[in-house]
């Protein structure tokens, strides 16, 4: 079997009798008039498959299987490429039927006969919803035959929990794009220069990307110079770089469907400056802290709460927050100068899926997880109330740790952090 037969089998056992799957591709996005932007699979769908082909269709329950690919049409081959073709999906993936995409709207009622609960990600793509539920109404229309059509519509959110336990061969994945990233990143400590535009950086984190085998990056590269750096999900990435700036650059590669995310923040000089140093220090320690509380059994918002509360310590010993610890925290004042979570599940997507609270309590860390830790400072350039020496700093340091059994796995350790690494490498 392989990994996407074994998935398949594994989504099977957990369909009772009457209950389906159905997974769509993605599809073609139009850029401009009739140019498309860069094709990327639906991670469910690669996931459970492997095929990077727009518009398929899988459906599953626990006795039968099906895909639907684009037919093979010569004419359409030559303009586009080869495709996969029905029967060879279908023998790849082990399956007990395969058929064109153009054949779906006519075995869709034969496959939803008489099943009462569809699992399908609802409200991904209108079209599609729509489709489906014409398609239950037409079944139900049929029940003098004794037919009918699904009469529950779920997420199908157990697809997801298999996603966020990542097995050997995934985090093999992972650490592959993260050493990628790790040469984006480096190339930028060593050629960044004074004078360069923030799109500069930008073409070489896609130079080293793309010339490793990556789709690119797994989300815009934020390359964000001084004050940028307070913009949380900047992506104009055209500013000029100015001598004695902070450079923060959130990027990740993504191969074989598996992204990195990583932040490293570095001076536009050879040194950082004194402000600079105080804050980065401050937040490259809490990191580290952070980074020690993943641990299997740790409940995962509470990584978040310790990393406000040094947060706001540091904060404190450096007097942009006066008052208890516990007051601040709990009125949120922090928030100021810290406004996002300390981290996030990642694996196929950068923001990957699985739930983080179960029946409102914060899930607990489990082996084979991983999350990203990224606390972060960013100071207002506009706010009078912060001294002006700190005011457009923006700091945050992430790197994507694995759950372990015995302790927290960095898979983004060879990615220079230390202020002295920093330097030297500026120089
Ligand atoms: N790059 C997006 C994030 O760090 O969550
Ligand atoms: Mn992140
Ligand atoms: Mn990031």
């Amino acid at each position: 079997m392989n990994i996407y037969q074994n998935r398949i089998s594994l989504v099977q056992k957990k369909l009772m009798e009457g209950e389906a799957l159905l997974l769509f591709a993605s599809s073609h996005q139009t850029k401009n008039r009739d140019v498309e932007y860069k094709f990327r699979q639906d991670s469910d769908f690669y996931y459970l498959t492997g095929i990077n082909e727009s518009d398929g269709i899988l459906f599953l329950t626990e006795k039968t299987s099906a895909i639907f690919t684009l037919p093979k049409i010569k004419e359409r081959e030559i303009w586009t490429g080869i495709r996969l073709g029905n029967k060879k999906a279908k023998k790849e993936l082990n399956l007990e039927f395969g058929f064109d995409t153009t054949e779906w709207k006519e075995k869709s009622f034969e496959l939803l006969k008489n099943i009462h609960t569809l699992f399908y990600f609802y409200g991904k793509n209108l079209e599609r919803d729509k489709e489906i539920l014409s398609i239950i109404e037409n079944l139900n229309q049929r029940s003098r035959n004794g037919e009918f059509g699904p009469e529950k519509i779920q997420l199908p959110n157990f697809l997801h929990e298999m996603r966020l336990i990542k097995s050997d061969e995934e985090i093999d994945l992972i650490l592959e794009s993260a050493k990628i990233t790790a040469e984006g990143h480096m190339a930028l400590f060593k050629e960044t220069k004074v004078g360069m535009y923030e799109y500069e950086l930008e073409s070489i984190l896609d130079r080293e990307y793309l010339s490793s085998g990556c789709w690119g990056g797994g989300y815009g590269h934020i390359v964000a110079a001084g004050k940028n750096a307070c913009v949380l999900h900047y992506t104009s990435n055209n500013s000029q770089i100015k001598k004695d700036e902070l450079i923060l650059v959130d990027s990740g590669a993504e191969k074989n469907y598996y992204t990195a995310d990583v932040t490293r923040v570095f001076p536009s000089s050879k040194k950082f400056t004194s402000p600079q140093k105080d804050i980065y220090e401050l937040v490259l320690d809490v990191q580290k802290k952070a980074i020690s509380y993943v641990t299997t059994g740790t409940e995962f918002f509470e990584i978040h709460k310790k990393t406000v509360y040094n947060l706001i310590e540091g904060l404190k010993s450096l007097k942009l927050l006066k008052g208890s610890v516990d007051k601040i925290f709990e009125k949120e004042d922090y928030k100021k100068f810290y406004m996002h979570k300390t981290g996030h599940w990642l694996g196929m997507d950068v923001h990957d899926v699985g739930k983080y609270f179960i029946d409102g309590k914060s899930r607990k860390l489990e082996n084979g997880m991983i999350t990203t830790i990224e606390p972060g400072l960013y100071f207002d350039p506009t706010d009078k109330s912060i001294p002006k020496h700190f005011r457009g700093i923006g700091i945050r340091i992430e790197d994507d740790i694995l759950v372990n059994e015995k302790k927290p796995i960095n898979l983004t350790f060879m990615i220079p952090k230390e202020i002295s690494e920093i330097e030297s490498l500026r120089s």
